[in-house]
């Protein structure tokens, strides 16, 4: 059994009639997508969903789930999205497919945001996964100096033999700290560095975590 879809499915059920979802990226959030679709077909509700990048947005348009542009959003009721990795209090790295910036502007004006990660992401402690952080290309250098004095080894995220580019024009840089011991005193120093626009810390912002094992179960927290 897929333990990714398995928490995709049971987090979908938490879908309401009417409701406005926000939709994660990423290959857990593949299957929440899908899902919605599923439940959208088979018991004709009534949903529309807003996206934290231009691929799951192509993914949505081909289900025929219905994207409304953000001028329109009035509240986004539940938004659904996967994570790098998930600490023992909640607080995620989340990035690792380069749409930490959407994500983060849709989970932080949502009613709920419900977390799906198979029991691989769940640590005890943050940071073996390298941290995401978004900058503006322009300096990047200095930006990527200032990172370093932090105690970590910035890395530019390359896409095969290029800089990697977000949905917003900007770049990824990967910082690689082990251990990440207070992710939101590190997150606030992150953002008073200028070039950065954002980073995949998450810190006490999930309403929920589901959890997918191999055997096709799920643990909610
Ligand atoms: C994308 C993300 C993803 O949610 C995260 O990388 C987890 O991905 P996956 O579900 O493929 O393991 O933050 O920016």
């Amino acid at each position: 059994m897929n333990a990714k879809k398995a928490a995709a499915d049971k987090a979908v059920e938490l879908i309401q009639d009417g409701m406005t979802v926000g939709l994660g990226t990423g290959s857990t959030a593949y299957w929440a997508i899908h899902r919605i679709a599923e439940r959208m077909k088979e018991e004709g509700l009534q949903l529309q969903a807003v996206s934290s990048s231009k691929n799951s947005e192509q993914l949505a348009n081909q289900l025929g789930i219905p994207i409304i542009p953000f001028s329109a959003v009035e509240t986004i009721d539940i938004t659904i999205d996967g994570a790098d990795e998930v600490d023992g209090e909640s607080s995620l790295i989340k990035g690792g497919g380069g749409a930490l910036l959407r994500e983060k502007i849709i989970a932080s004006n949502s009613k709920e945001f419900v977390v799906i990660v198979d029991e691989s992401k769940l640590v005890e402690t943050l940071g073996k996964f390298p941290l995401p952080i978004e900058i503006v290309p322009f300096a990047a250098e200095l930006t990527i100096r200032r990172l370093e004095q932090l105690g970590c080894r910035p890395v530019v995220r390359m896409a095969d033999e290029s800089t990697f580019i977000t949905d917003n024009g900007n770049w990824i840089v990967d910082c690689h700290f082990d251990e990440i011991k207070r992710p939101g005193e590190l997150g606030e120093r992150i953002k008073t560095i200028p070039g950065v626009v954002e980073h995949g810390l998450f810190v006490q912002m999930a309403s929920t975590i589901v959890v997918g094992h191999l055997d096709g179960t799920t643990t909610v927290r």
